[in-house]
């Protein structure tokens, strides 16, 4: 692998100072930063092939298009999955999961059940209460332990032949637990539930393959791994992907369309209508070259060091709750704490004069503030670009915070 110098090179904004002090990026949970090689590419096609793709026999258009469904190819491969065309494009996992939630709907009657975990991250939360409310199904919590793990043993007890659909965060987003999925999946699928997987918070950090994991379906966002806002993915087996109904009508989707009648497309494009994001697309997959570039592996044992070092460090600061669980071998790149006796915004406000980006909140996981009684969290999430160096920034942004606020 390139060194992290080398690495950090690649990432311009890191040069930018914040307050006078060098930044610290600690909030790739939310968004991660882009490599050069990804704004590259972004200049490049709009300076030299910008045009709409499968629709036009000219240079820039097939140039475009190759490229597009060239970046569904690299994807295929990441994920492990079957086929190109059971990879759609999506504008990001909240998109991918309402696609399913939307088009579930014919699968799901009055009383069935969707289980979810009470970690879940709210875009996997209120799809499936629009769902519920469309058919009369029943959204379930799935139990979780004080340490934000679920309770295997609660899950079996409650899934049932009611159970219609399981859908479920591969990581916490709030708190960096690593779900034992393949399992989750596995039971799910012995009472005949579907399965789908948000894998937001996993594809950033660790290699995924859908096959193995038998997954039905499994959603991720771009920009969590150093591609741009706005382009995601939906993969789904090519058993469902066929069966479900369209998500949205427009071009593109189409065989063909008369008033009496239209005829969808084959996969992926029947659920692909109108223009997509181009250009996402396209620098999706640059970022995925580029994560191969430097090795999947190679990225989780850097950011699990850095995890493990920003663990122990603040640990040892005395008086900090840390949330989510302490066996950091399921745990991704991802520290939740509290100062305690302080507010989460307050700590981060000052982190942010010196420097430091961390995300302070509920991180749209409300329900897992609820379980722990609190309003809130600092969190800090670890990219490749992030240095044992810039944990100890950290640690010293946050004792001074401590001497500042209590
Ligand atoms: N879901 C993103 C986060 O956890 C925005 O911050």
């Amino acid at each position: 692998m390139k060194s992290i110098a080398e690495i950090r090179r690649d990432f311009p904004i890191l040069e930018r100072k914040i307050g006078g002090n060098p930044l610290v990026y600690f909030d790739n949970g939310a968004t991660s930063q882009k490599p050069q090689q990804v704004i590259d590419s972004i200049v490049h096609f709009y300076t030299t092939y910008n045009a709409n793709i499968h629709r036009g026999v000219h240079t820039l258009s097939q140039g475009a298009t190759n490229a597009y469904e060239e970046a569904r190819r690299k994807l295929q491969k990441h994920i492990n999955a079957a086929k190109s065309y059971e990879v759609i494009f999506t504008s990001g996992t909240t998109e991918g999961i309402n696609l399913v939630a939307t088009c579930l709907t014919p699968f799901v009657k009055k009383n069935d059940e969707i289980l979810v975990l009470t970690t879940e991250h709210h875009s996997n939360i209120v799809p499936w209460q629009f769902l519920c409310e469309r058919t009369g199904a029943i959204l379930r919590p799935i139990p979780i332990d004080e340490k934000g793990m679920i309770i295997l043993e609660d899950f079996k007890s409650i899934l049932s032949e009611r159970t219609k659909v399981v859908s479920c965060q591969h990581v916490s987003n709030a708190l960096g637990n690593v779900h034992p999925v393949k399992e989750i999946i596995t039971l799910a699928h012995s009472v005949g539930a579907v399965t789908l997987i948000d894998g937001a918070q996993s594809c950033p950090h660790f290699t995924i393959d859908v096959q193995d994991l038998d997954a039905d379906f499994y959603v991720a966002s771009g920009h969590k791994m150093y591609a741009p806002t706005g382009i995601g993915f939906l993969y789904g087996k090519e058993v469902w992907l066929e069966k479900l109904p369209p998500y949205k009508g427009g071009g593109d989707m189409i065989k063909t369309v008369c008033f009496d009648k239209t005829t969808y497309a084959d996969l992926p494009y029947k659920l692909e209508a109108g223009t997509p994001n181009i250009c996402g697309g396209i620098a999706y997959g640059v970022a995925i070259d580029y994560m191969h570039s430097l090795g999947m592996t190679n990225i989780a044992d850097h950011e699990h060091a850095l995890l493990r070092y920003a663990h122990k460090q603040i640990h040892n600061i005395g008086g900090i709750t840390i949330y989510g669980t302490n066996d950091l071998d399921h745990k991704a790149g991802v520290i939740s704490f509290n100062i305690n006796g302080a507010h989460p915004y307050d700590i981060g406000t000052l982190l942010d004069q010196m420097g430091i980006a961390v995300r302070t909140g509920h991180h749209c996981a409300q329900p897992v503030m609820d379980f722990y009684h609190i309003p809130g969290t600092v969190r800090a999430s670890f990219a490749v670009y992030n240095t044992l160096e810039e944990v100890d920034r950290l640690i010293e942004g946050i004792r001074k915070a401590i001497k500042m606020l209590l």
